[in-house]
């Protein structure tokens, strides 16, 4: 096993982060994102320094993230490959309080102004102050060992 297939092995919800910079709407699927701190509301994730999508993030100073739904696998999907345009095409997106478009259907949602930007190894982490969030109830989509899933509970 390589340190890509042991690190696969945490399990995670997955999210798609969206922005708005440079004239256009941005979003990848990320399964990095992390709750920081509840005082002041705090929350990170990193992108890879060398994806297309990397400047518009750290330029924009503000993000919003999306956890997506249990049958929201198709969004975690079309937010990992093609262009941006392919991406958000047919979607009824709708702006968040500071701009960046925001997805319908996801269990919960936060928007965040970028509080700092820490360079480590091949990703920045971009840890952000939530000025705006929401939900619904039910279960969210995880993910492991490059698989989809769905968070069970166990017989007691
Ligand atoms: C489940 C899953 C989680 C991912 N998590 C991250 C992440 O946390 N950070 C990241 O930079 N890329 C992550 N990726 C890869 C990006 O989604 C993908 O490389 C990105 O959409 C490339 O877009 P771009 O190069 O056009 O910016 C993840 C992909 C998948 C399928």
């Amino acid at each position: 096993m390589n340190l890509k297939d042991a690190f696969s092995c945490f399990t995670t919800g997955v999210t798609v982060v969206t922005t708005h910079a440079q004239g256009q709407n941005w979003g990848m699927t990320c399964n990095s994102f992390n709750t920081v701190s509840l005082e002041p509301p705090l929350v990170l994730w990193s992108v890879r320094k060398a994806s297309f999508s990397h400047e518009a993030f750290v330029s924009a100073g503000h993000y919003c993230v999306h956890v997506l739904a249990a049958d929201q696998q198709d969004l975690a999907l079309r937010f990992a490959t093609g262009t941006q345009n392919e991406r958000f095409q047919g979607l009824e997106v709708q702006s968040s309080s500071l701009g960046a478009p925001h997805l319908p259907g996801v269990l919960a949602w936060f928007t965040c102004r970028t509080q700092q930007v820490v360079s480590a190894g091949d990703h920045d982490i971009l840890i952000g102050e939530v000025v705006d969030f929401g939900g619904k109830p039910g279960y969210g989509l995880a993910y492991a060992q490059r698989t989809f899933g769905v968070l069970a509970a166990m017989d007691s």
